[in-house]
């Protein structure tokens, strides 16, 4: 078969879509389903501070026996912040 170098550059072409459609669809799939940081009384402070700031208070409410227990089948919980995004800045 003859080497075809228009074709070869077609296919490297589709090869990268293809894994930038995935990385894309994987890096946006959690900020968009996940639900952010409530825009309430008691979240609205930590809107406002740096995350690692403000992940030390959530537990204090969100622990097993705390006023408002964590769901039993949450993800891995380490960085609250990364996935309950804070308002834009
Ligand atoms: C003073 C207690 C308290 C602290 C501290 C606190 N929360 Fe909450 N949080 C609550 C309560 C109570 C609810 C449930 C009622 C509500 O939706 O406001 C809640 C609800 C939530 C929800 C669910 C919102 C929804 O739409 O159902 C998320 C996500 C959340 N908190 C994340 C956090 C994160 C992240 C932090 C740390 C930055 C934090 N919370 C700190 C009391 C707290
Ligand atoms: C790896 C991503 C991730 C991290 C990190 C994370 N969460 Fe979640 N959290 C989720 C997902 C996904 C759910 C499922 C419900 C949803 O869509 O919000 C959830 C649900 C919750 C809920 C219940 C929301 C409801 O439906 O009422 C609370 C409260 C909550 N998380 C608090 C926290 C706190 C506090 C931390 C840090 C100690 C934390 N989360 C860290 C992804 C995460």
């Amino acid at each position: 078969m003859k080497y075809d170098k228009n074709k070869t550059w077609l296919y490297n072409m589709l090869f990268l879509l293809g894994g930038g459609a995935i990385l894309l669809f994987l890096w946006r799939a959690p900020a968009e389903t996940t639900k952010r940081l409530p825009q309430d009384e008691t979240h609205m402070k930590f809107h406002a501070m740096e995350k690692k700031e403000a992940e030390k208070f959530c537990e204090e409410c969100h622990n097993p026996d705390g006023v408002a227990p964590m769901p039993k089948k949450h993800p891995p919980k380490y960085r609250c912040l990364f996935c309950h995004k804070q308002n834009k800045k």
